[in-house]
């Protein structure tokens, strides 16, 4: 192989070097090329951009490849659970048995949310979107622990990632809680990490909480599988925020934002209420493969395409499976599962997604999944933030630590060039 790539403009010859990671990906480094040249780049949407070098995620989108620090994510969501996955993320390696119990002891320490954060929660409309809840009191947090905003030694970084792993929860429970009309409580530090997320947002003030063991091992693979995903549009959005050193909560609240769009983690509501009209219109999923189809309809197939994956999604043939296991478990006889199948098999043989490379991705089962634990559609991307946060967070200390540059993109300007002011009464 070629350790360099050169470049010819203008009569003149430049080098560029050739880096290659350790699954033998290349790239050219163009850290030079302005300097060297005067050009920039031009990519919309990053599609051919690599912002960093990482060591936290593989994804090989050809072959439906997902590792996290070098596991496969078939056998981390079968055999780990969430919080070892998170530890793995952040930290590089699975914690032994004293690393896993001093992380989840350091993470209970810090499981109280200032009573304060009530009283902000409580001035939004019960109808807003758990998503802007969720965004706007994560920056909120920013006011009632100073401290995590400047990070200077690990050991800093280190108590501003237990707290927001801590509090975090607390407050998807709170969103959806306040959603349901259900008062606001704190957890149960005798319980395990997933098992007291489920407590938190289920718990019912009358009644005993019981935990169903199927619902808890569903709700682990899940968040896993939702973990982490290398540079995508809500991680790229909270290492760039975190670039300008505005603190981990903050860039996680931008995060958030980010994660909310249909096109990113809102494809999970999407594809549930997509689902659901088709039910509602009789079940013709030939008509909704025609929309999609049609050029003329902005209607997608809600769930189906990856910018990365243009073989398979390996999160989606785990949650699949998953999604029979739980229904069949829980005995749930769910139409909308059949829906999901059948729109799946038609567009598997149909030439417009073949050609394009469709596959169901992440989002396609996830939502039946969530229906059958008892989590409302508007929560579904709360739970995909749930579960991205340990993800989120090793890219954000991962940047830091790397002392990443503040990001700042390029442009090419195509605007208007030097004009004269005209004066408000002559235009
Ligand atoms: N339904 C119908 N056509 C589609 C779809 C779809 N879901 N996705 C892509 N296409 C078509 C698109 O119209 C284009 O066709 P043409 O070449 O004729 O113009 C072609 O496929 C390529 O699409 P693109 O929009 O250029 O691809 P992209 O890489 O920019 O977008 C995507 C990827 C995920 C945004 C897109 O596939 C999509 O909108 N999917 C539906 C939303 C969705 O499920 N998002 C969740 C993504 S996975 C979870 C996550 O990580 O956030």
């Amino acid at each position: 192989m070629s350790d360099k790539v050169t470049l010819e403009f203008n009569g003149n010859k430049y080098d560029f070097p050739v880096v290659e990671g350790t699954e033998k990906e290349q790239a050219i480094d163009i850290k030079t090329l302005r300097s060297a040249t005067g050009l920039t780049t031009i990519d919309p949407g990053f599609k051919n951009t690599g912002s960093c070098e990482s060591a936290i995620t593989f994804l090989d989108g050809e072959k439906g490849i997902l590792r996290y620090r070098g596991y496969s994510i078939e056998e981390l969501a079968e055999k780990a659970d969430f919080l070892e996955v998170a530890y793995l993320l952040i930290f590089g390696e699975l914690p032994n048995d004293e690393q896993l119990a001093k992380f989840h002891s350091d993470i209970k320490k810090e499981s109280h949310v200032d009573e304060e954060m009530k009283k902000i929660l409580d001035g939004f409309p019960k109808s807003a979107h758990p998503m802007g809840v969720l965004s706007s009191l994560t920056n909120a947090l920013i006011a009632f622990n100073p401290s995590s905003v400047n990070v200077s030694s690990e050991s800093d970084m280190y108590h501003a990632i237990v707290r927001i792993l801590a509090k975090f929860p607390v407050l998807v429970a709170w969103t959806l809680r306040k959603k349901k009309g259900l008062p606001l409580d704190y957890g149960d530090d005798s319980l395990g990490y997933v098992e007291n997320i489920h407590k938190m947002m289920f718990k019912r003030p009358s009644e005993e909480y019981k935990c169903n063991k199927i619902v808890i091992d569903a709700l682990d693979k899940l968040l896993i599988l939702h973990a982490d995903h290398e540079q995508n549009c809500s991680t790229s959005t909270v290492r760039i925020v975190g670039s300008s050193h505005a603190g981990l909560f903050a860039s996680l609240s931008a995060g958030i934002s980010a994660l909310w769009g249909p096109l990113h983690g809102g494809a999970n509501q999407a594809v549930l209420e997509m689902l659901e009209a088709i039910e509602a219109d009789g079940g013709d999923t030939k008509k909704y493969m025609a929309k999609a189809k049609d050029k003329n309809d902005p209607f997608r197939l809600m769930g189906f395409g990856h910018r990365v994956y243009k073989n398979f999604d390996p999160r989606a043939k785990i949650i699949k499976v998953a999604a029979d296991e739980v229904l069949n478990d829980l005995g749930i006889d769910d139409p909308i599962l059949a829906i999901a199948k059948g729109l799946e098999k038609e567009a598997l043989e149909d030439p417009y997604f073949v050609d394009r490379k469709l596959y169901p991705n992440v989002d396609f089962y996830s939502g039946i999944i969530y229906r059958a634990l008892g989590i409302p559609t508007e929560m579904f991307t709360v739970m995909f933030a749930l579960g991205r946060l340990p993800g989120w967070i090793a890219q954000w200390r991962e940047m830091r630590l790397n002392g990443e540059p503040i990001g700042r993109p390029r442009q090419v300007y195509v605007g208007e060039n030097l004009r004269p002011f005209v004066e408000v009464n002559k235009r």
